[in-house]
């Protein structure tokens, strides 16, 4: 048996290749530093591309799709976390495996999560606006103004980054109940409960608390080997694949740029991150010299997702906005040509007392 499946191979896939020694991430063929100026919409017809017979308009689709799902926000409880909300009202979308649901599933977490958030603080939610791209669209139902070219550019980098990875623990999941033949929307609301433990999509707000705890660049290196002392993992660093740096780490922090150097990010924060993750890394190669930690793609999510103006108790949902559409793309996959995912366990419980 091998512990948390490391190593094993459980699905042939024509989506993404994470080679973890290289720190290379390929999306159908293309290297994400090639793909990461492209808007979503561009990345959903990348992954998609043989799964759906997609419309000419794919954009103008999906800004049907967030029309259409809008509708539900009615429903939300905003007493729950802005993850768990968003959960409860993607349920309401029915299974299928057409097109027509694949696109609502991915405009649900960008409809939903702006809407939660304003009616948690006491604001109406917004509709979404014909004529903006999904990023810019999302960004002006948060805020309820035309985002910067330069935010939904932002935006658009972070959702491309996380929109697919290999067989992560969310899409596993995915792939699990497509292969039972249960929807699309089953398989996305799986993926997203698994996505929400801070092991794997929860990291990025405690890497803010973290920044915050720490406060200065010179405190820096004894909050964390005290940290490190304790034995805590620092959030935002180590990787299950990837034994060198996550290229969504710079991804991230290159589509930062542009936004400190329009004011429009406070570059004392940048600056404090950055302080922040060279001592982290300093101390990870001293204090655990047999296990390569680097950077991982949390660390640099959280500062961009601050800059756009998303609190942390919502960084997983816009995680969410982007992985849906490799969950999707995934579960095809596995609907299509892939078996029943079954695996076994090894018992090792008492077995029934022998009659004397
Ligand atoms: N800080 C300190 N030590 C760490 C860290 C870390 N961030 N990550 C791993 N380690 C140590 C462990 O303590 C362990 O040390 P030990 O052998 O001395 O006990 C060793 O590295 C191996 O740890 P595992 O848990 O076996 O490694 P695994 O591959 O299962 O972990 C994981 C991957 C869960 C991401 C881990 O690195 C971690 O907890 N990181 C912090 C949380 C985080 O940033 N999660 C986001 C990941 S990216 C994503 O999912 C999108």
């Amino acid at each position: 048996m091998k512990s948390g499946l490391e190593d094993v191979v459980a699905a042939e896939t024509v989506l993404s290749d994470v080679d973890g020694q290289a720190g290379r991430l390929i999306i159908r063929g293309v290297s994400l530093d090639d793909l990461v100026g492209s808007r979503y919409e561009d990345a959903l017809a990348l992954l998609w591309s043989g799964f759906f017979d997609l419309p000419s308009d794919l954009p103008g689709a999906l800004a049907q799709a967030r029309k259409e799902v809008f509708r539900h926000v009615g429903a939300a409880d905003s007493s729950l976390s802005p993850v768990d909300a968003i959960r409860a009202l993607t349920a309401l979308i029915p299974d299928g495996d057409d097109l027509g649901t694949a696109l609502q599933l991915v405009a649900a977490p960008a409809v939903f999560t702006p809407a939660i958030l304003r009616l948690q603080a006491g604001a109406r939610p917004l509709p979404p606006q014909t004529g903006l791209g999904h990023a810019a669209d999302i960004l002006q139902m948060l805020t309820g103004e035309t985002p910067s070219p330069r935010q939904a550019a932002a935006l658009d980098a972070y959702l491309v980054t996380v929109s697919d990875h290999g067989l992560n623990a969310s899409t596993f999941t995915a792939r699990v109940i497509a292969s039972t033949g249960a929807g699309l929307t089953s398989a996305v609301l799986g993926a997203l409960g698994a996505l929400k433990g801070p092991l794997h999509g929860g990291a990025p707000g405690p890497v803010l608390d973290m920044l915050d705890a720490i406060g200065t660049a010179e405190n820096a290196e004894p909050w964390i080997e005290a940290a490190l002392t304790r034995g805590d993992r620092l959030m935002g660093f180590g990787h299950r694949i990837y034994r060198v740096r996550d290229p969504r780490a710079d991804a991230l922090k290159s589509a930062l740029r542009p936004l400190t150097a329009s004011g429009e990010v406070d570059a004392s924060r940048v600056a404090l991150a950055e302080g922040v993750e060279t001592a982290a890394l300093a101390l990870l190669k001293r204090k655990k010299p047999d296990r390569p930690l680097d950077t991982n793609v949390e660390f640099y999510t959280a500062l961009l997702l601050e800059a756009l103006g998303f609190p942390r108790s919502a960084f997983t949902c816009v995680f969410t906005m982007g992985r849906t559409g490799g969950w999707i793309a995934h579960a095809r996959e596995q609907a299509t040509t892939g078996r029943l995912i079954r695996p076994q366990s090894r018992y090792v419980g008492p077995m029934p007392q022998q009659a004397a």
